[in-house]
């Protein structure tokens, strides 16, 4: 079995954070969004993973490289135009061949693997696996019709969906799917939609089969859903101090420290995740909260947020909670007079006051 995972899309719902970065290159928990479904992959036994990206931009090979890391092989394969999901699938079919394979959307996070889903898939000897998980807004995904226990429509973004589950983000084919994104034609939007090749092989009797999935997160359009996604991967991390020095400070619940941090005079409640070379003193660190490498926390509290590398946070005397720090953010008491909030922000920033 082989696996294949989208990174391309300009993430413009995630702006600014996307203007330096791909989405798909975002720490969640401190690893990137792409890192998630590649270790599942790995975790699910897969050795062959092919990531298709933009062709205009080679941040995705650049940042995730050959796959040694994880023991395995990384092949890239450019897309020219965002044309659909499908068409992701069509341009894929050379890497593919005859096996079987995962098709994973790069900005998707499940907790708990995909491992499950390639048993299920197996068992039901099917020629498409589906996944399914229980949403409050089932018009923005791809939408099943379920009667008695089989799939037996789906539609993508419909106006009156047929069901409260959306179609998440993993997919598990057999060769079959080739036929069916070589026959659809492009929607109303211009693109080989996903969910008509999977209507594709239902119309044409082929056996579509289904799991339930719960712990399911995307990107459905704030940048706020980050911090949602943090809170369903922080809740599931393990203890791992590597930290340098503790001195004077109470560490409770789940907490990782990276190696080279210095943690002083603090308290500190899981889940946390806490980088590498990070000082944080006198301070408060509440729970959901991812700090990256390098970033620096001296009298100040934050919960709820998260920060990429190299943010100072220093001398602030509210508490910033429900927080998305880009890379070198600072956030510091202003001193002298007048005495007056100062900003300096870039495109597309937010600040909300008291
Ligand atoms: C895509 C698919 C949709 C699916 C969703 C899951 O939507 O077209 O069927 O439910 O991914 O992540 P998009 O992210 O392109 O809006």
């Amino acid at each position: 079995m082989k696996a294949l995972i989208t990174s391309g899309g300009r993430g413009t719902r995630l702006r600014p954070l996307t203007h330096t970065q791909n989405k798909h290159l975002i720490p969640i928990a401190n690893k990137p969004i792409l890192h998630y479904a590649i270790e599942y992959a790995v975790e699910a036994g897969i050795k062959e993973i092919g990531i298709v990206h933009g062709a205009e931009s080679d941040a995705v090979p650049k940042g995730i490289g050959d796959g040694s890391n994880w023991g395995i092989n990384i092949t890239y394969i450019p897309q020219n135009a965002p044309l659909g999901l499908a068409h992701v699938v069509k341009i894929s079919q050379d890497f593919i061949g005859d096996d079987k394979f995962i098709f994973y959307l790069g900005d998707n996070i499940v907790v708990g693997g995909l491992k499950r889903f390639v048993n299920a898939f197996e068992q039901a000897k099917s020629n498409c696996h589906l996944t399914l998980a229980k949403v409050n807004d089932p018009e923005r995904f791809g939408v099943p019709e379920i009667k008695g226990n089989r799939i037996i429509s789906v539609e993508e973004k419909p106006k009156n969906p047929k069901s409260h589950f959306a179609v998440a983000g993993i997919y598990l084919y057999d060769s079959t799917i080739f036929e069916a994104v070589n026959n659809i034609k492009p929607s109303a939007r211009g693109e080989l939609e996903i969910s008509d090749a999977h209507q594709y092989l239902l119309d044409n009797n082929f056996h579509v089969s289904y799991s339930e999935i719960t712990g399911w997160w995307k990107d459905t359009g704030k940048p706020q859903d980050l911090l949602e996604a943090n809170r369903l991967v922080l809740d599931n991390i393990e203890e791992n101090n590597n930290a340098k020095q503790v001195k004077n400070s109470s560490i409770l619940g789940n907490v990782q420290i990276g190696e080279g941090s210095v943690i002083k005079n603090s308290s500190i409640r899981g889940p946390v995740v806490i980088g590498k070379n990070c000082e944080i003193h006198d301070a408060y660190i509440g729970p959901y909260t991812a700090i990256y490498n390098d970033c620096t926390i001296k009298n100040s509290e934050v919960e709820y947020s998260i920060l990429l590398s190299e943010c100072k946070i220093v001398d602030v005397n509210i508490r910033i909670e429900h927080s998305l720090l880009g890379n070198d953010v600072e956030i510091v008491k202003a001193v002298g007079h007048p005495s007056t909030h100062r900003f300096f922000v870039g495109d597309q920033s937010r600040i909300e006051l008291l």
